[in-house]
């Protein structure tokens, strides 16, 4: 009985020790059952892409077709995580998540750039493109690049220009036609000096109120007008509070669409050279979308009863551009006629 007793003592000890010695052998190994598709996965490179507008506008479905360039070119190998309507961050807070590395990918409007970059203003200068082909020209050219190359001295990578569209102005109560029109109006503006100026020329009060606060801020009524492209307006529904829209195509809505440059710095070459292609793609793609969706969103709005819309004539833009002139004279002022020149000259 004695004897059975220690037997029983010396087999658990036993048991004890192989089964440590076994743990010990698997310890720093893969785990013993395993695939290649795992294994893939463990190395795909995943990039985070956060933006603010809606999944059905330029900026929205232009970061959809960007992921399944880089997916497609890269077998897989990278893939694109897009975060539309804020859902990841708002317009306020994008730029400071990229810059901690929080988020890999944004793409906020120019606007928002210039408090990084002031000389970025000079895409904020109301009619300083007249049609979608000056914008074509700028974005994917010289001065493109140009700019794009002055986000590097902030750590961001550059990557492409994308457009939404020519911005209109749009109000609560009556159309804003003659530059009088605006006088004593608030506005919903983006944080941006020569919009707020802008709107100071025409005698009205701006103020500057993130993207994800618009709808409530118009359904509060805090606001009697403001400005953006057909497509947010439409996609928001931003017509409901502001059936006044005003086609002036005064000024633009484009974006940079950066990366954080360490992100960038650390991806091998062969994945920067795909995402570069993948970008080029994507924009040229963007370019095109974005000037049928707003006309084709026009047309939609044209057929609803409770939005007034008017076109301005050469004539009345002319008043609006002598209010605007000053802007342009502090521009120069301020940053020299470089930037500007150039891109006039390219519009030729
Ligand atoms: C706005 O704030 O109105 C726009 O910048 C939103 C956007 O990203 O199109």
């Amino acid at each position: 009985m004695r004897n059975s007793w220690k037997w029983w003592l010396l087999l658990l000890f036993a048991s004890i020790g192989l089964a440590g010695w076994a743990v010990s052998q698997q310890v720093g190994r893969e785990p013993l059952v395993y695939d290649d598709e795992q294994k893939g996965l463990q190395n795909q490179i995943i990039i985070y892409f956060s933006h603010v507008v809606a999944e059905n506008t330029p900026k929205g479905l232009a970061a959809q077709k960007f992921a399944e360039l880089v997916e497609q070119k890269t077998d897989g190998r990278v893939k694109v995580e897009v975060f539309p309507n804020g859902s990841l961050y708002s317009d306020g807070e994008e730029l400071d998540a990229l810059l901690r590395g929080d988020v890999q990918m944004i793409a906020p409007s120019f606007s928002k750039v210039t408090e990084l970059v002031p000389e970025w203003q000079v895409l904020d200068l109301p009619f300083l493109f007249r049609d979608e082909d000056d914008v074509c020209r700028v974005f994917t050219g010289e001065i493109g690049a140009e700019l794009l190359e002055m986000l590097e001295a902030k750590k961001i990578k550059g990557l492409a220009l994308w457009s939404n569209g020519f911005k209109q102005m749009m109000s609560t109560t009556r159309p804003l036609i003659a530059p009088d029109d605006f006088r004593g109006l608030r506005f919903r503006i983006m944080p941006s000096e020569v919009i707020e100026k802008q709107f100071r020329l025409l005698g009205g009060e701006p103020v500057a109120v993130s993207f994800d606060h618009v709808y409530r801020a118009l359904e509060q009524h805090e606001f009697d007008g403001q400005e953006n492209t057909i497509s947010n307006i439409y996609s928001k529904s931003f017509y409901k509070f502001q059936p006044y829209i005003t086609i002036s195509n005064h000024g633009y809505l484009g974006y940079a669409v950066m990366m954080n440059q360490a992100f960038w710095d650390h991806l091998p070459k062969d994945i920067q050279q795909k995402i570069t292609e993948a970008m080029a793609e994507a924009t040229q793609w963007n370019l095109q979308e974005s000037k049928a969706q707003n006309e084709r969103e026009l047309q939609q709005l044209k057929r609803r009863e409770d939005v007034f819309l008017y076109r301005l004539s050469e004539e009345e833009k002319r008043k609006w551009e002598q209010k605007f002139a000053p802007l342009y004279e502090e521009f120069a002022k301020r940053f020299g006629a470089r930037l500007l020149d150039e891109i006039r000259e390219s519009e030729k």
